[in-house]
């Protein structure tokens, strides 16, 4: 069965004044605000609603999915580090991830003083299902699937992914920042079960890095615990009511992770055929990993004529590889011409 660290059974909730509070008011004296907010159209001077009550709702009608099963986080990254928090006991537990995957994870892991179990992913990036599980045990609660995974773009398929979580008794994380880019952008939700927890970021497909907001889908006892022990306004009004106008424009945002898609097949293909680059991987995400020689310098170069790339060489299996976003049509035939320039 999952678990979560032994002391929280007995914590006593922090409660914030907005907690206490039932009923109707017209005047508020209990949380030290200021009541005069001239700087603001909106009632900013007020703490936001900190169960994101009508957030929830609202993607509980997209998604189908009860809100009793959702929570919301100042971006993914704000969730992670709460389930790191909540399962692994500091310095006896091991969060499970995978490498190379996305570092937070890791990074967040050892800032709790959890003790992390990175298992490297097989050739070609494939999900070594059987060296997960035997890398899993009772002292691994948790472990974290970047599906599709960054920086490789992987999109492991569900078969693989199901023969993992039927043998894993920990709490399974999949973490699903770029799905609405993959050829299955309903992702894991039609394969829920028991004991899984689906991340969900709106900093990616959505447009809306700048807000920070993400969520999860996962069981009522999760969601449940972590309304009782975030912090206690951890998402602003704007934000909030942010998430709730741009769920209802899915149907104008569509069309740009389409183009996105688009671009990323055509910079693919270009890419693939520069003599010189030596392999771009397939991609499910909004980036494509690409191999080619002297990848530090190249990233160098492509710095010194203003476009930032990442370089991923010193990730397990990335050796001379760049991690390249895909921009708009402009940005990435400027960066094949200053690919072609700098090799040439
Ligand atoms: C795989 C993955 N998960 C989560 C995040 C965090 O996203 P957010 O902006 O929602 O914190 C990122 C950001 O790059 C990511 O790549």
């Amino acid at each position: 069965m999952p678990r979560f660290r032994t002391h929280l059974a007995g914590i006593t909730p922090y409660r914030s004044a907005r907690d206490e509070f039932e009923g109707e008011a017209s005047i508020f004296l209990d949380a030290n605000e200021n009541p005069y907010a001239p700087q603001w159209d909106e009632p900013y001077h007020r703490y936001p609603d900190p169960h994101h009550e009508r957030l929830r709702t609202a993607l509980s009608e997209w998604l189908a999915v009860p809100p009793e099963q959702i929570m919301c986080g100042a971006g993914s990254d704000e969730l992670i580090d709460w389930l790191i928090r909540v399962t692994c006991e500091p310095f006896r537990d091991a969060l499970l991830t995978l490498t190379p995957s996305y570092g937070v994870y890791a990074t967040y892991g050892r800032l709790h003083g959890a003790l992390v179990r990175e298992v490297q992913l097989s050739a070609d990036f494939d999900l070594p299902v059987e060296a997960l599980l035997h890398a899993a045990s009772d002292s691994t609660p948790i472990a974290f699937l970047c599906r599709p995974n960054n920086p490789t773009g992987t999109f492991w398929p569900v078969e693989k992914v199901k023969a993992f979580l039927d043998q894993f008794h920990g709490w399974a994380v999949l973490d699903e920042a770029y799905v609405e880019f993959s050829s299955d952008p309903s992702g894991w939700l039609p394969h829920r079960r028991p004991g899984t927890i689906l991340l969900r970021t709106f900093s990616k497909a959505w447009g809306m890095a700048g807000w920070r907001l993400g969520y999860a889908i996962a069981d009522e006892e999760v969601v449940s615990l972590f309304y009782r022990t975030k912090l206690p306004y951890n998402l602003s009004a704007p934000a909030q009511e942010a998430g709730i106008r741009v769920i209802r424009r899915w149907s104008a945002i569509a069309p740009y992770v389409q183009q996105i898609r688009e671009e990323r097949a055509r910079l693919a293909q270009i890419l693939s055929e520069l003599p010189w680059v030596d392999r771009v991987y397939p991609s499910e995400a909004n980036f494509l990993l690409v191999r080619l020689p002297n990848a530090m310098k190249v990233y160098h170069a492509l710095l010194q004529r203003g476009i930032v790339t990442r370089y991923r060489g010193t990730l397990p299996l990335c050796e001379d590889t760049i991690r390249i976003t895909v921009g708009t049509t402009e940005e990435n035939d400027r960066l094949i011409e200053t690919l072609c320039a700098i090799f040439s």
